[in-house]
């Protein structure tokens, strides 16, 4: 009954109200962070690795008049001068704030009237199963509200990298309230599961279709590797140790004579971390952030063990071995709510491993959702039997072995782009996003 786009149990006027409201939930997000720092700080570069903020608040208006004014609506370009300077593919991040970019009054009122003509539009779009790919299921105003939550992630890592005091503040995430301590890692048994979607309305293409893999028996890591296990690889000398790197890897400690994560330096025989503008002691409890693959691959070999590949990831967290169904989270099928995982924005750090009792999967592993993006041993390649939807240049053109997966979602990401099937990728020598770890090993 459904193709790769239907949506099983989800009527047209429900999708249309968590459209509306996924999209009014991003733009509060976007304002927050483009209006917690002056205009200078919006158009400066706060480190070549990323846009100047005022860029990603345009392009946020721009991808969504491309969409969803232009490509659903049939409306003429309102500004079609601007297009190319917001185009991903043609000015790389470095080279944004040279650019003759729109003033960050004009930026916003683009993006607010953007906003009011897509919201007129999402009123009479026809959502049900025989509409045009595009407005079905609201996907184009799904994938709008997904794209601008991932920039919010984006110009969120963008404030970490700025210098300068605090302007961010939020509530510390729950501890850990289970007593026992949780067994270190879990057991994954032998046996085939269903990965990817087709009936998730909302998932992207790279995400899709739903297909079947076997799947060896493996243990996995409870939570994710914390600050204080990975002090103990640094202590090891496992930054000066060449036996742990993958090849490029090791090039890369050499070449800018890395010896901790990212944000980390030591002070008096202390490790301390600048987290949002304020200087902290390493938490030991809380997994680790901001390291590259290479770092997870070398820590993971240091300890005996290795990253798990993709499909491991999704069986741990998708599986259910009393129904032979995969669900959308570790917990079940109902959506992430504050007791299940650390996402949203709503804690600006992960919660110390072991949280989050509420949202374990079946086999017992935890904090799979939220928290840190977790890096897996696998290349982004497409499923069996991908189709680009409707972009190459959202997945497809990212395809091959330069890109590594990392999956589960970061305390930085809304629930709206962040599922069991979602596959995020970067570079492996990336390590200013919000990424961590967890760690495997054949069983
Ligand atoms: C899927 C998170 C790697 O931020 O580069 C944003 C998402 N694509 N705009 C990115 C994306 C186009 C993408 N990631
Ligand atoms: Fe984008």
């Amino acid at each position: 009954m459904t193709d790769s786009h239907g949506t099983p149990g989800v009527d047209p006027e429900t999708l249309r109200r968590l459209a509306h409201d996924a999209l009014l939930t991003a733009r509060d997000r976007t304002a927050l962070l483009t209006g917690s720092v002056d205009d200078g700080e919006l158009t400066a570069q706060h480190s070549p690795l990323m846009s100047p903020l005022v860029w990603d608040l345009a392009h946020i208006g721009n991808q969504e008049e491309l969409w969803l004014l232009r490509n659903v609506g049939g409306r003429e370009a309102m500004r079609p001068e601007i297009d190319g300077l917001y185009d991903a593919f043609e000015h790389p991040r470095a080279t944004r704030p040279s650019l003759p970019l729109l003033a960050p009054a004009e930026a916003r009122a683009y993006a607010a009237e953007v906003r009011g003509r897509a919201l007129d539009l999402l009123e009479g779009a026809e959502l049900h199963e025989g509409g045009r790919p595009l407005e079905r299921a609201a996907f184009a105003f799904g994938m709008i509200a997904q794209h601008e939550q991932q920039h919010d992630e984006t110009m969120l890592i963008t404030h970490q990298l700025r210098a300068g005091p605090a302007v961010l503040t939020a509530p510390q995430p729950p501890a850990p309230t289970d007593d026992a301590a949780l067994a270190a890692e879990v057991l994954v048994p032998a046996g085939p599961f269903t990965m990817g979607t087709s009936t998730e309305p909302w998932a992207l293409d790279n995400e899709r279709p739903a297909h079947r893999r076997e799947v060896a028996a493996f243990h996995l890591d409870t939570a994710p590797v914390t600050c204080g296990a990975y002090q103990r690889f640094i202590e090891d000398g496992g930054y000066t140790d060449a036996r742990w790197w993958a090849p490029e890897g090791w090039a890369m400690v050499r070449e800018h004579a890395l010896s901790a994560p990212l944000f980390w330096h030591r002070e008096a025989g202390q490790w301390l971390r600048r987290r949002f503008g304020v200087t902290e002691p390493v938490p030991a409890d809380e997994p680790v952030l901001h390291v590259s693959w290479y770092e997870a691959d070398a820590y993971a070999r240091w300890a005996g063990r290795r990253l798990p590949t993709e499909t491991e990831w999704e069986k741990a967290a998708r599986h259910d071995p009393a129904s032979g169904r995969s669900r959308r989270y570790p917990w079940g099928d109902e959506d992430p709510t504050a007791d299940r995982a650390n996402l949203g924005q709503r804690h600006l750090r992960p919660s110390a491993a072991g949280a989050y009792a509420a949202g374990r999967s079946p086999y017992g592993a935890g904090q799979l959702m939220g928290d840190v993006w977790e890096w897996t041993s696998s290349d982004l390649l497409p499923y069996p039997g991908f189709a680009a939807f409707p972009y190459r240049e959202y997945s497809e053109v990212f395809f091959g072995p330069d890109h590594k997966v990392l999956r589960g979602g970061s305390f930085a990401v809304d629930p709206v782009a962040c599922r069991g099937t979602f596959r995020n990728w970067d570079l492996p020598v990336r390590r200013q996003i919000f990424s961590g770890f967890r760690t495997a090993r054949d069983a």
